[in-house]
């Protein structure tokens, strides 16, 4: 569907868990936030209700993130019935990682197209301070299982952050080389726990890119990585993978923003940042039909915002593991 200002919305996000299992230091305080009761969130039957209705008015591309989605019950069960759905053509999934190499060949058995990894450091070190609870050989397995299973593209997002992993982005740059791995750098957005010390700590992609350019001299530009998101990519000389930029801050990307989300309890959220959620929980429980559903997406979809407001500080109470990323 054509929305307000004429951008296709044909790629839908759903969160199907608030809860995870790591603990990113920008991302949570150490006890983690305080979890959504059962009942509230949505089950897998109705997700994939919400899905069929979304694909009648023409999503396309579904991407199931979380919290982290691999610690909800059965979700690969959701995984086959997307799959089913013959309007949809690409179904992909992100994830801290820890859980995958023991599922991908069930999630790709059951219609998974490809993956995209949290991972914010090379250093095991590093990654358990950054993460708290997390191990580094886990999300490692995880990825080299993806890139076995043909899971591709296979995509790292590396949140930059001062004082945090910007001694690894040179490291990073040269795993790309090595490895057939897209590593996008995130610009850090004032969300959640990171929200008081996010302006302190932000590094812009244009002083990454500076920074590898220092290392690695020129870059070849405007390479086409399958996706449906925002990053832009670059690659090194001879590299079997690429180096990709989200500036979300810096450059932000509204105005080609082609997505919708689906938070846990079934909020439908047209921006990441408009903290204006459109209510399908209640009437997906009080029997709404696929038409129905359908009509109060597109009525969602109108009221989706022409660009977001980050810079002006940020106003709701909802961290990324809520909202979905
Ligand atoms: P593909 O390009 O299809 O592989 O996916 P993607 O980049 O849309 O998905 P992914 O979940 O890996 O998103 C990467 C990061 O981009 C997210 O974690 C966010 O930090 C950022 N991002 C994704 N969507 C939005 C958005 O709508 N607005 C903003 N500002 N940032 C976003
Ligand atoms: N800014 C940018 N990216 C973030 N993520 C979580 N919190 C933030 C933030 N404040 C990223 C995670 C993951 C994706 C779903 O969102 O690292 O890659
Ligand atoms: Fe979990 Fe992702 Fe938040 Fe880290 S950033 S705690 S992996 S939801």
């Amino acid at each position: 569907m054509i929305d307000t200002f004429q951008r296709n919305i044909n790629y839908l996000r759903i969160s199907v868990t608030d809860r995870c299992n790591l603990r990113c230091v920008y991302c949570m305080p150490p006890e983690g936030v305080k979890q959504t009761p059962h009942w509230e969130i949505l089950s897998l039957e109705e997700f994939g209700r919400v899905v069929d209705a979304a694909s009648d008015i023409g999503i396309r591309k579904v991407r199931i993130t979380g919290g982290e989605p691999l610690v909800r019950k059965n979700i690969i069960d959701l995984f086959r019935y997307i799959a089913a759905n013959p309007l949809i053509d690409d179904i992909s999934i992100t994830t801290n990682g820890i859980l995958f190499a023991d599922m991908a060949a069930d999630l790709k058995k059951a219609g998974l197209n490809r993956v995209n990894f949290s991972l914010d450091s090379l250093n095991p070190q590093n990654f358990k301070d950054i993460t708290r609870l997390g191990k580094f050989e886990d999300v490692w397995r995880g990825i080299n299982k993806a890139i076995e299973l043909d899971l591709h593209p296979v995509k790292l997002n590396v949140v930059a952050v001062r004082g945090v992993n910007d001694q690894e982005f040179t490291d990073f740059a040269r795993l790309s080389r090595e490895m057939p791995l897209h590593i996008r750098f995130i610009e850090l957005m004032p969300i959640g726990e990171c929200n008081p010390w996010a302006v302190g700590n932000f590094i812009s992609a244009n002083e990454i890119m500076t920074r590898l350019r220092e290392e690695f001299g020129p870059m070849q530009a405007e390479i086409k990585v399958t996706g449906s998101g925002p990053a832009k990519y670059f690659r090194l000389p001879g590299a079997k993978g690429t180096i990709g930029f989200i500036t979300a801050i810096s450059e932000h990307f509204c105005g080609t923003c082609n997505r919708l989300r689906l938070t846990a309890n079934g909020q439908l959220r047209p921006c990441l940042y408009a903290n204006k959620e459109f209510d399908l929980k209640t009437p997906l429980r009080n029997g709404a039909d696929r038409q129905e559903l359908a009509n109060l997406i597109v009525r969602a979809i109108r009221q989706k915002p022409q660009q977001h407001h980050m810079d002006q500080g940020w106003t709701d109470r909802r961290v990324m593991s809520q909202i979905g990323g």
